[in-house]
């Protein structure tokens, strides 16, 4: 038996890096599942990797756009049946210090974060509430608690994704929906290999278990929120960072 057994999902940036260990968690346990992503190379291979589109289905899906992230859904729910869990966890970084920062910069980290956070909540609840059960999870950051430099657009959209989390939960208890959080601290991804040495060095100074998290062990986290093991858990928000910041 599987924590997730005959439950349908969307993960959304789930092509490579935590989205992918997310999706490969679900698929273990028993979930089919939409592969929500712009990256089609990659999309396609987490696609036959993870046992072909009669289990995990690729569909390109920008999470800014709202009718994309609506189609990703209809399309899992056609393919699959009703939709159980959504994980908006699509993300990019376009790091640097304010001064600096250009306004597109800003906008587009704000809109793929925050904004694709929305869609996806808003399009998962709609269908959610229709069935009267589901759980969204929401990948946040430690950035997002605490404000990092260089990032006043990501931490200022991660920040956002935890108000919209428990505002949305708030919203839709009632009918059997749960909107849950996570917040990764240090994970080796695509994402963070591209960081300079000397900033991965001065981040691990920072982390009490004193090295850096695997996606696995953030995977593990978003399925025990996206399962029935937190059947009593809502708008909350996890730190999954080895003590980094706590
Ligand atoms: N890696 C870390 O240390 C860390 C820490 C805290 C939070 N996070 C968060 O975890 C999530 C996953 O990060 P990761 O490290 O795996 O990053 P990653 O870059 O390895 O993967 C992100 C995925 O999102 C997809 N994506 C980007 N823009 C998109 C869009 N507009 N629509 C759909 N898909 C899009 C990319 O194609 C990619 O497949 C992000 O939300 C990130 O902010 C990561």
């Amino acid at each position: 038996m599987g924590l997730l057994d005959g439950r349908v999902a969307v993960v959304t940036g789930a092509a490579q890096g935590i989205g992918l260990e997310i999706a490969r968690t679900f698929v273990r346990e028993g979930a089919r599942l939409v592969i929500a992503d712009v990256n089609d190379e990659a999309g396609a291979k987490a696609q036959d990797e993870l046992g072909g589109a009669g289990v995990a289905r690729y569909v390109r899906c920008d999470v800014r756009d709202s009718a994309a992230v609506r189609s990703a859904t209809e399309i899992a729910e056609d393919a699959f049946g009703p939709l159980g869990v959504f994980v908006n966890n699509a993300g990019m970084t376009r790091d640097s210090t304010m001064r600096k920062m250009s306004e597109q910069d800003f906008d587009d980290v704000v809109a793929v974060h925050l904004k694709g956070a929305w869609n996806g909540t808003r399009v998962a609840a709609d269908r959610m509430r229709e069935h009267g059960a589901g759980a969204i999870v929401n990948i946040s950051s430690i950035s997002g608690k605490v404000g990092m430099v260089g990032q006043t657009n990501y931490s200022a959209a991660k920040a956002g994704i935890v108000g919209l989390t428990k505002a949305a939960a708030k919203e839709v208890a009632f009918r059997g929906v749960r909107v849950n959080a996570v917040q990764p601290g240090l994970v080796r991804t695509p994402m963070t290999e591209a960081m300079p040495e000397r900033i991965w060095e001065q981040k691990m100074a920072d982390i009490p278990m004193g090295r850096a998290g695997e996606p696995s062990e953030i995977a593990s986290v978003v399925l025990f929120l996206a399962s029935d093991l937190s059947s009593y858990m809502t708008g909350a928000v996890l730190e999954v960072t080895g003590g980094r910041l706590m």
